[in-house]
């Protein structure tokens, strides 16, 4: 059966400054999907990570799928009512357009899906991060589908070992959507030159060349270059189905515990290490730290099973611990250097109304030379 996964997310609202939504918040939109989606969606589920509401569709009806995106958009709607009405920070946040046009590209809301013919057994991994921008997975996708020092499986299943092709989107080039198709493994290095760089170039989908299907689809939106102004990170999702011929759950879980340092936390304007949380997760040292949750699911004809928690094990306190040393570490230097993100990254314009009064005040001091 061919099924369509699409999430859709969105910061409408919270609690305590950008920490986290309200139970009612959360009731209303779970409420408006499961009443207005009937007829149209096959299942849902609706979490928040951080300020972060997510709702997860799924359905037969493709990828931009006009009604799913609206019935999205009015649960979003609805939220934000319930957010003004409790006085909740930042109500609507997220949501830049007046009037709903065909889908919710370019209107705020995250997106990412995915169309596939289910397998007989279809486990797949739903991440939400939050105080982070899309480029946050690029390092993790690298290594669960381009390494075989994290993926054994790359050497020891012949479903794997033709390797993956990475779509990887420019996501400064506002005009359109620009990417570039590389394959691992013979493209390794050229994938590794762009993904170096998380703020420009973002991971958008992984494909299995073996078998020509998807694994992987990442919510690629930059709010700024929307809106053209700060409002709020992009806190990213993503799908990503596991097992046969993809990496194991476990192959995909395993970079999180490196707790990698990602553009975000305080002010959207700092590099801090990720911290991998449990579901439901809320914010709080320094607007962060950035935090990732991931429900593992299975599916079949449509209907969800889970989710089960994949950061909910033992194993994963020993990484927060050890992500919150990382976080104390660099918050220690504060303003300085690798602290803050470079200038184009800054998030709030305070710092270049500063820097273009001082311009005025320099002054290039006259040396009188020897004769
Ligand atoms: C980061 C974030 C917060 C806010 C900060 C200031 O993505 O959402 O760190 O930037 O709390 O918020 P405002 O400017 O709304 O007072
Ligand atoms: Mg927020
Ligand atoms: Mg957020």
């Amino acid at each position: 059966m061919k099924i369509t996964m699409s999430v859709i997310k969105a910061d409408i609202g919270s609690v305590g400054g950008h920490i986290a939504p309200s139970e009612k918040l959360l009731e209303t939109v779970r409420k408006h999907v499961q009443d207005k989606g009937r007829g149209m969606l096959i299942d849902s589920y609706v979490s928040s990570t951080g300020d972060d509401v997510a709702i997860l569709m799924t359905h037969t009806g493709g990828v931009d799928n006009a009604p799913v995106h609206k019935l999205a958009w009015e649960a979003f709607l609805a939220g934000t009512a319930v957010a003004k009405a409790q006085g909740l920070y930042g109500a609507g946040q997220d949501l830049l357009k007046d009037a709903f046009s065909g889908n919710v590209h370019g209107m705020g809301p995250a997106v990412t899906e995915m169309e596939f013919e289910e397998r007989p057994g279809e486990p797949f991994l739903f991440f939400a991060a939050d105080k982070t921008d899309p480029g946050a997975y690029n390092l993790p996708l690298y290594l669960a589908f381009g390494d075989a020092m994290n993926t054994p499986g790359l050497m020891l299943s012949p479903k794997m070992a033709k390797g993956f092709k990475f779509v990887i989107m420019d996501v400064n080039h506002t005009e359109g959507d620009r990417i570039i198709e590389l394959s691992a493994p013979e493209d390794l290095y050229d994938i590794a030159t762009l993904l170096r760089d998380p703020e420009r170039f973002v991971v958008e989908s992984v494909w299995s060349r073996a078998a020509g299907t998807q694994a992987v689809s990442v919510a690629t939106s930059r709010l700024h270059n929307i809106a053209g102004k700060y409002t709020g990170k992009d806190d990213p999702v993503m799908l990503v189905r596991s097992q046969m011929d993809f990496p194991a759950t476990g192959e995909v879980l395993q970079p999180f515990a490196i707790g990698h340092f990602v553009a975000g936390c305080m002010r959207g304007s700092h590099n801090m290490p990720i911290m991998p949380v449990k579901l439901n997760s809320t914010i709080s040292y320094f607007d962060g730290p950035p935090v990732v949750s991931c429900a593992t699911f299975c599916i079949r004809d449509g209907r969800l099973t889970g989710p089960v928690d994949a950061f909910d094990h033992p194993f994963w306190d020993r990484v927060r611990d050890h992500v919150a040393d990382k976080a104390m570490d660099m918050r220690r230097q504060g303003f300085f250097g690798a602290a803050m993100l470079p200038m184009n990254e800054l998030e709030y314009t305070g710092i270049m109304e500063k820097l273009a009064v001082l311009e005025q005040k320099f002054a290039v001091r006259t040396m009188k030379r020897a004769a």
